[in-house]
């Protein structure tokens, strides 16, 4: 049998049947209902038909939990998304939801929505250290702050970088911060650095706070409950909804947040080798809706998704993330994703661009039903049809 994945030619004739064609269509089933293990422990997510059968998403059966939707605005990708979510959650896997737009939220699952908004209770500070996590050093902290900043805001000089990172190394030292580890479990908070910034003379400093000001006004980084790893690793759908903050600060906070969340789970180590339940191998699924924001060119490989994306199945984490485009994601990142899914295209443009990836022709993504798309593993392709979550029972 010809290999259906690039590298898995192992697993393959375990986890994919594939059927005779038919009409000229060649079909690949993740799983056939039928045919299914009778295992509890691993992870089935129902995505809906390719035409009377009824197809599954295993990840624990790919390469890595790994997931790619693409389509044009309209073409169902949120709707997805909920559906994805909500299996996931039913059958007990943390999920971490980043909601640009603020439509993310599925009914009737196990949902926390915590509203970021100018002065909302949540908050997350990304300057706390924690003794557990021994590489993240006042130092480091202060160097991936910074990076962050200056990714989301890309017109910061050399001189106002410098600035922020002497600031933030003095405020670490004025919390009594140093490299030893003893002293990680005092907080620096973030309104020490505001302070410092706000009351200073220095022209630099003072250009500086040009760039921070929304940070301070929105209040991002205080508040009064703590959105922490430890409960989004607990359980139930974790749904950070970012849309009331200004572009800017959208894509700071969850490259930031998403930084934290890599930093804990690599702390815990990497998962286990070998013969894994789904229970060992998954830790968290994380979704990022319009995920253009986080992954842009123009913010090269420092980006929390280009940098991470690859690295993050070891420690447990599978990646869904939809987006337009197919051009939005780097070679790197479609290259360990094993499952993609590609919608309805919104125009010609948008057909011409995502065919050139997919090669199903562009008048096949144009043509495709909302809800409807092109599920692709490795080289297989089969035509599906999203049950939507008002579809389930
Ligand atoms: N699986 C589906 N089956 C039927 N209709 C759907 C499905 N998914 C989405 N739709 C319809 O398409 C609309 C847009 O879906 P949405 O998920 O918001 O698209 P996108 O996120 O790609 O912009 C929904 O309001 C719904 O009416
Ligand atoms: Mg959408």
């Amino acid at each position: 049998m010809q290999p259906l994945f690039y590298g898995l030619e192992g697993v393959v004739e375990e986890t994919l049947k594939v059927t005779a064609p038919k009409e000229s269509e060649k079909r690949v089933h993740i799983t056939i209902e039928s045919e299914k293990p009778d295992k509890k422990d691993t992870i089935e997510v129902f995505l809906g038909y390719s035409d009377d059968e009824k197809i599954f998403w295993e990840p624990g059966k790919l390469n890595n939990g790994h997931f790619i939707i693409i389509g044009g605005s309209g073409a169902g990708k949120t709707e997805t998304i909920r559906c994805i979510a909500s299996e996931l959650d039913k059958q007990g896997y943390p999920v971490l939801m980043v909601d640009f737009h603020g439509d993310m939220a599925c009914e009737g699952c196990n949902i926390r929505t915590c509203e970021i908004k100018e002065g909302s209770k949540y908050y997350f500070n990304p300057l706390e250290l924690d003794p557990k996590f021994e590489e993240i050093t006042p130092l480091k902290a202060t160097a991936d702050f910074v990076d962050s900043i200056f990714i989301n805001f890309p017109t910061l000089g050399i001189q106002q970088r410098n600035d922020l990172k002497e600031i933030v190394k003095r405020a670490y030292k004025k919390a009594g911060i140093t490299s030893d580890k003893e002293t990680w479990s005092r907080e620096l908070k973030f309104k020490e650095i505001e302070d410092e910034i706000k009351s200073s003379e220095d022209k630099t400093t003072q250009s500086l706070k040009a760039y921070l000001n929304d940070i301070f006004d929105y209040e991002l980084f205080s508040g009064s409950e703590k959105i922490s790893v430890g409960s989004i690793l607990e359980g139930g759908i974790t749904h950070l909804n970012l849309r009331p903050l200004p572009e800017s600060l959208k894509s700071l906070y969850a490259d930031l947040f998403l930084r934290k969340i890599y930093y804990s789970l690599q702390a815990l180590g990497e998962i286990p080798r070998g013969n894994i339940t789904d229970k060992e191998r998954f830790r968290l699924f994380v979704i990022v809706d319009e995920a253009k924001l986080l992954v842009s060119e123009k913010q090269g490989y420092k980006a929390v998704l280009n940098k991470y994306a690859t690295e993050l199945r070891k420690f447990g984490v599978g990646l869904i993330l939809a987006s337009q485009l197919i051009s939005h994601f780097t070679d790197e990142i479609l290259s360990n994703v094993a499952v993609k899914l590609c919608m309805k295209a919104e125009n010609k443009e948008q057909a011409r661009k995502n065919d050139k990836f997919f090669g199903v022709g562009e008048k096949e993504l144009l043509n495709l039903k909302q809800g409807e798309g092109i599920l692709i593993i490795g080289e297989e392709k089969v035509k599906l049809r999203i049950i939507p979550t008002w579809e389930r029972i």
